[in-house]
């Protein structure tokens, strides 16, 4: 039966307007967007670059896949680092994911020692895939792009790169990065 009074669409506000119970609305500043953005978690990779603007590396989480054709990658690079400068005098950049056994090497290139750039690239192996950026000889995989675009937002660049070549372990447990801090997965 239908109710007498035609409903004006009022007794379902409370559940469209109000916040769910366990939900905080925060104010959009950039500490609160940070906070937002630790609960994601993101693998962890070491971006590698080679050529006549030098050989550089840095840890980068801010990466993915964006399509199987052609097959591509972006990464996302702080304009202020010297491996963004490196990549787009190179062209090209090679994507390395790590495993959970890495968070030195995530640590290293992330900035958080003092080594000179050829000091911490000594301290592993690698070869040079089709670009000629090195690849991690340990890394899950390796993912070798030539950069096919650059687009400036806000402090960083969406750098993308078309793959050149690619290699690949067994699966095995990778490196994530959550709440500032590692765990780890089977991937
Ligand atoms: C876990 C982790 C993830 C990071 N992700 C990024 C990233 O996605 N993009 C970026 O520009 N910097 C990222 N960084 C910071 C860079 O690695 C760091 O700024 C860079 O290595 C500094 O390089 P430079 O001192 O040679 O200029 C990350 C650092 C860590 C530890």
């Amino acid at each position: 039966m239908y109710d007498s009074q035609p409903s004006t669409g009022a007794e379902h506000l409370s559940s469209i307007s109000s916040e769910p119970a366990n939900q905080d609305r925060l104010a959009l500043d950039a500490q609160n967007f940070r906070e937002a953005m630790s609960r994601i978690a993101a693998a962890v990779h070491v971006v590698t670059t080679d050529g006549p603007g030098g050989r550089f590396g840095a840890t980068v989480s801010a990466a993915c896949s964006v399509s199987d054709d052609p097959p591509s990658m972006l990464i996302c690079l702080n304009r202020q680092t010297r491996m963004h400068d490196a990549v787009l005098h190179n062209r090209s950049f090679c994507l390395n994911t790590l495993s959970d056994d890495h968070e030195e090497i995530s640590d290293s290139f992330g900035g958080r020692d003092n080594l000179e750039m050829a000091e911490k690239f000594a301290r592993h192996n690698w070869t040079n895939l089709a670009t000629g950026c090195p690849a991690l000889d340990t890394a899950r995989l390796s993912v070798d792009c030539e950069v096919f675009s650059v687009t400036e937002m806000g402090t960083h660049s969406i750098i993308v790169g078309t793959v050149a070549d690619l290699r690949m372990t067994d699966p095995g447990k990778s490196l994530l990065y959550v709440r500032r801090g590692y765990k780890s997965l089977d991937t």
